[in-house]
C-alpha cells in the first residue's frame, strides 16, 4: 500500500493504492460474472461519469431519497453541531458534499474550528468538491482520502481535533447486504473511540410504487446509470461491452425489502475485458445483478446499531416517515469500559 501525500496549510490528499485512484485487480469483476446469476460489485458504477449520473438522479422528481434527507439535515444540524461538541467530520461515500455542506454551515456556526475528511472511491468529484468547499469555508481544514471504504476505515489520518464523527448519508448503506453490512458497522465501531459518534442516513420502508418510481425514473436517468457500470469496465479494463445490447431493469423485492437494479442481455454475446484477459458470455434475457437498495425498518436497524456499541441518541425522520437520520454514540465494550 503506497500513501502520496500532497500537503499546503488547509488541504491534504490521501490516495489509498495509488497516485490517482485506487487501482483495482479486477478479481471481485471476474469473480462476479462467474457467479450464476452473474453480479458486479456497485461501487463500480462510480467513474466520473457515474458520479455525475448519480448527481442528476439526485435532482430527479421521482428520487425523494436526497430531498427528504436534506430537508431532515437541514431542520436538525444545528442540534446535531451541539449534541456532538467540537468534532471532526469525516465522510464514507461523500461524492459531491452537497447535503453535507448543511452540516459544514452548523458546525462552522457553533464550533472555533472546522475539519472534514471525505473519503470517496471516485477521485475525480472527490478532488473538484473538496477545492470547492475550500473556497466556501475560509477555515475549512480538509484531507481528502481517495479508496474504498475498508481501505480508508483501516487506514484514517490522526485525529486532528480531540473527537471526530463518522458520517455515512444517502443511504448509502442500503447498497451492502446483511454480511457487509455487519463487517462495514464492526469497521465503524473499530474506527471510532468510546464517546465518539456515528451519523447515518437511511430509506425507510415505504410503499412499494414510490420506491419503484424512483429507480425507474421517466428521463431514464437511472437507466444510463445503470448502463454506466459497463462502460466504466470497458475503459478500466479495455472491455467491449456493447451498452446497447444491454436493459435496465430496476423491481422492489418484497421479501429482502430491497430494490434491484440488474442489466438485461438483449441477446446471446459474448464481451471480454481485454486487461483481465477474461471473456462472458450472455444467452439472450440473462442479467447481471449490479445494485441492492436496502429500504429499512427503522426498529431493527436501532437493535442492530447498537450490537455493534453505537447507542443511537436521536432519530429524527420526516413528516411522512420516508427517511430517517441516526445520531449514534459509541459505547465502550470489554476492557475499554472503566
Ligand atoms: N453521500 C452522497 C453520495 C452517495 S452516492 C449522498 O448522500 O448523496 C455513493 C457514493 O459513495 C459515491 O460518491 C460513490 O463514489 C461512493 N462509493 C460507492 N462505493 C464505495 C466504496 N466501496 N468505497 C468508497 N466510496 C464508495
Ligand atoms: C448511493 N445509493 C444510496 C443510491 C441508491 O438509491 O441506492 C444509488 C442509486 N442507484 C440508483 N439510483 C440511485
Amino acid at each position: 500500500m503506497t500513501i502520496g501525500q500532497q500537503e499546503n496549510a488547509r488541504l491534504r490528499w490521501i490516495m489509498l493504492n495509488s497516485s490517482e485512484a485506487v487501482v483495482d485487480d479486477g478479481v471481485d469483476i471476474i469473480q462476479g460474472l462467474q457467479e450464476n446469476p452473474k453480479t458486479l460489485p456497485c461501487r463500480y458504477f462510480y467513474d466520473d461519469r457515474g458520479s455525475q449520473l448519480f448527481e442528476q438522479i439526485t435532482d430527479l422528481p421521482e428520487y425523494y431519497p436526497t430531498r427528504t434527507e436534506q430537508s431532515i439535515l437541514a431542520t436538525h444540524a444545528l442540534e446535531i453541531a451541539q449534541l456532538t461538541g467540537s468534532c471532526e467530520l469525516v465522510e464514507l461515500g461523500s461524492g459531491s458534499s452537497r447535503k453535507t455542506r448543511i452540516l459544514l454551515e452548523a458546525y462552522n456556526t457553533v464550533h472555533q474550528e472546522l475539519q472534514y475528511c471525505p473519503i470517496d472511491v471516485s477521485a475525480g468529484i472527490l478532488k473538484t468538491t473538496a477545492l470547492e468547499l475550500l473556497c466556501s469555508y475560509p477555515r475549512l481544514k480538509l484531507c481528502g482520502l481517495a479508496g474504498t471504504y475498508e481501505q480508508a476505515l483501516a487506514q484514517l489520518p490522526a485525529r486532528e481535533l480531540e473527537n471526530r464523527m463518522l458520517i455515512f448519508l444517502g443511504s448509502t448503506i442500503g447498497n451492502l447486504n446483511t454480511q457487509e453490512c455487519d463487517r462495514f458497522l464492526s469497521r465503524i465501531q473499530q474506527a471510532l473511540k468510546p464517546g465518539e459518534f456515528f451519523l447515518l442516513g437511511v430509506d425507510l420502508q415505504k410503499d412499494i410504487a414510490i420506491v419503484e418510481a424512483a429507480y425507474n425514473d421517466a428521463q431514464g436517468i437511472t437507466a444510463e446509470f445503470n448502463l454506466n457500470i459497463l462502460n466504466h469496465l470497458n475503459w478500466r479494463f479495455q472491455g467491449n461491452f456493447n451498452l446497447h445490447q444491454f436493459e435496465h431493469r430496476a423491481f422492489y423485492n418484497p421479501i429482502e425489502h430491497q430494490i434491484e437494479m440488474h442489466l438485461r442481455s438483449l441477446e446471446p454475446q459474448i464481451a471480454k475485458l481485454e486487461a483481465l484477459d477474461f471473456q462472458v458470455a450472455f444467452d439472450a434475457g440473462e442479467t447481471i445483478h449490479t445494485e441492492i437498495s436496502r429500504k429499512f425498518h427503522l426498529p431493527t436497524l436501532l437493535e442492530l446499531l447498537e450490537a455493534h456499541a453505537l447507542k443511537p441518541l436521536q432519530t429524527w425522520t420526516d413528516p411522512n416517515a420516508w427517511f430517517g437520520l441516526i445520531l449514534c454514540q459509541r459505547q465502550c465494550v470489554g476492557v475499554e469500559c472503566p
